[in-house]
């Protein structure tokens, strides 16, 4: 059984406390924007789909996708044997109901919710609806370039993709696909953590303006910008936290710690990770 839910906290997942800032930055930044869709694709337990519920405005559709375990819903392909083996040694303690029952614990109401691979996205979703899609799913190369090439097509104008692990030395697949779409598609990346890439396919200035904000005012978040394809792009991490009482621990630091703990341990964690 399942531990009750009491807060965001005891959400097992993998998201770390930048890139919450970051989500809350960019859903804030889009608050005044025409209603549209947000996605996403890899919910596992609701960490990340709990934040994103937070910037569901009335008239929006939230649609979360994951196979949710039942990797009988892969094909036999060489990808899809493949996606299977990642998903029953990566995530074996996963079931729909346990997102529900987590989603649930903090919002009242459920997003839609598809029980499929993650390229059975556009079966659901229209071209040009979305404003924020969060890509999370498989890690390996062919699911990842169609989903970048599903972000093209689904995103607005003005629609945010952010794509999970575009730099870590497991998921090469995640960087090769990511960066295909920045040489041959046009994605634009316009913040980046150490696991997460955040881009558009339209103009990156709005949304580079509120990132170097964050940089600048808070002072828990340190940032650089480096040059990629004569843009500049901001890079940034959480540095330091605030004074917590001696015995406490903020989420920030209890990230923190667990980062630095995947980092050392990396490939080794595989597969045992928020079991
Ligand atoms: C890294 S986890 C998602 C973590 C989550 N976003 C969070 O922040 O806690 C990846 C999820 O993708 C799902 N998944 C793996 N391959 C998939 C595929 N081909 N299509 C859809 N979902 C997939 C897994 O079941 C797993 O729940």
């Amino acid at each position: 059984m399942s531990k009750p839910i009491r807060g965001y906290s005891d959400i097992p997942g993998w998201f770390w406390w930048i890139d919450r800032q970051l989500f809350a930055t960019i859903l804030d930044a889009q608050a005044d924007s025409a209603p549209g869709v947000l996605v996403e694709l890899g919910t596992y337990k609701g960490k990340s789909a709990v934040i994103i519920g937070n910037h569901v405005r009335p008239g929006e559709r939230f649609v979360v996708l994951d196979l949710f375990g039942r990797t009988e819903l892969l094909t036999d392909t060489a990808a899809d044997r493949a996606n299977r083996t990642e998903a029953e040694r990566s995530y074996a303690t996963l079931d729909r109901l346990t997102f529900e029952q987590n989603y649930l614990a903090l919002h009242d109401q459920l997003p839609e919710i598809i029980e499929a691979p993650s390229t059975a996205i556009v079966e659901s979703v229209q071209p040009d609806t979305v404003r924020f899609l969060h890509v999370d799913a498989s890690h390996l190369y062919p699911y990842v370039r169609e989903d970048a090439r599903n972000a093209k097509s689904m995103l607005r104008s003005d629609g945010v993709v952010v794509f999970d692990d575009w730099r870590g030395e497991h998921t090469p697949g995640v960087t090769a696909a990511v960066f295909e779409s920045v040489f041959a598609d046009g994605l634009i990346p316009f913040a980046l953590t150490p696991t997460k890439f955040y881009g558009v396919f339209g103009d990156p200035e709005p949304y580079l303006t509120v990132v170097r904000d964050l940089i600048k005012n808070d002072d828990r978040v340190w940032g650089e910008e480096q040059e990629i394809l004569g843009r500049q792009v901001p890079r940034l991490n959480l540095i330091k936290q605030k004074e917590a009482p001696k015995g406490t621990m903020s989420d920030a630091d209890i990230d923190r710690i667990s980062e630095r703990l995947i980092t050392k341990l990396g490939p080794a964690l595989n597969g045992l990770r928020a079991t």
